[in-house]
């Protein structure tokens, strides 16, 4: 019955008053609800840019890495679902340039990596930490901005998030340092062989 991570007490209809009357007309408030459309898109569209990374990853370590952050790429934006609730405000995208220019970057990065190649890994990793530190700090921003607007329960619903994002950064760096960068060190000059 209660599947999901976070418990939802408040009924659909009435969350939109929750510790106030959610967000209105000020220049912050309108700043705040900018933001939350910005990293809505931005975890939207990397629900289809992490299945394509973690396809084009070599090792299974990495691999796994990305699918359990796609997971809770999922759940986030579940998250934010609840945090436009809780403001007031429909849930809604708005195209995110940094985001776009960060996914775009990783593309070309397995374009022009090998396949099957640690390098393409290191890459990979990269790519995929550029993304969590535009999160960590997007995220950071939000919850100090909804404590300061009065809004607590969305304050510890982006925190949960932040902390996601926080470990996935950890988790990469780990694997880049146990394993990859070494590997990859090792591979030496790049082998184009013809097929
Ligand atoms: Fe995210
Ligand atoms: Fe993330």
């Amino acid at each position: 019955m209660a599947n999901t991570k976070t418990p939802a007490k408040t009924a659909k209809k009435k969350a939109a008053q929750p510790s106030g009357a959610g967000l209105g007309n000020t220049q912050l408030e309108k700043f705040f609800h900018d933001c939350l459309k910005d990293i809505y898109w931005a975890e939207k569209n990397l629900t289809k840019a992490l299945p394509k990374m973690m396809k084009a990853a070599t090792t299974d370590e990495l691999k796994s890495a990305i699918e359990t952050h796609i997971e809770e790429t999922v759940g986030q934006i579940g998250r934010l679902e609840q945090v436009f609730e809780i403001v007031g405000k429909k849930a809604q995208a708005k195209k995110c340039e940094a985001m776009e220019g960060i996914i775009k970057e990783g593309e070309s990065i397995v374009e022009e990596t090998e396949a099957g190649s640690m390098t393409r890994d290191v890459g990979i990793i990269m790519a995929s930490q550029k993304v969590e530190h535009y999160e960590i700090a997007t995220y950071g921003g939000l919850v100090s901005l909804a404590r300061t607007l009065g809004m607590d329960d969305a304050a510890d619903l982006l925190q949960e998030t932040l902390d996601e994002e926080k470990q996935t950064d950890i988790t990469l760096s780990e694997i880049a340092e146990n394993n990859i960068n070494w590997e990859a060190e090792q591979e030496g000059e790049s082998e184009e062989e013809e097929e």
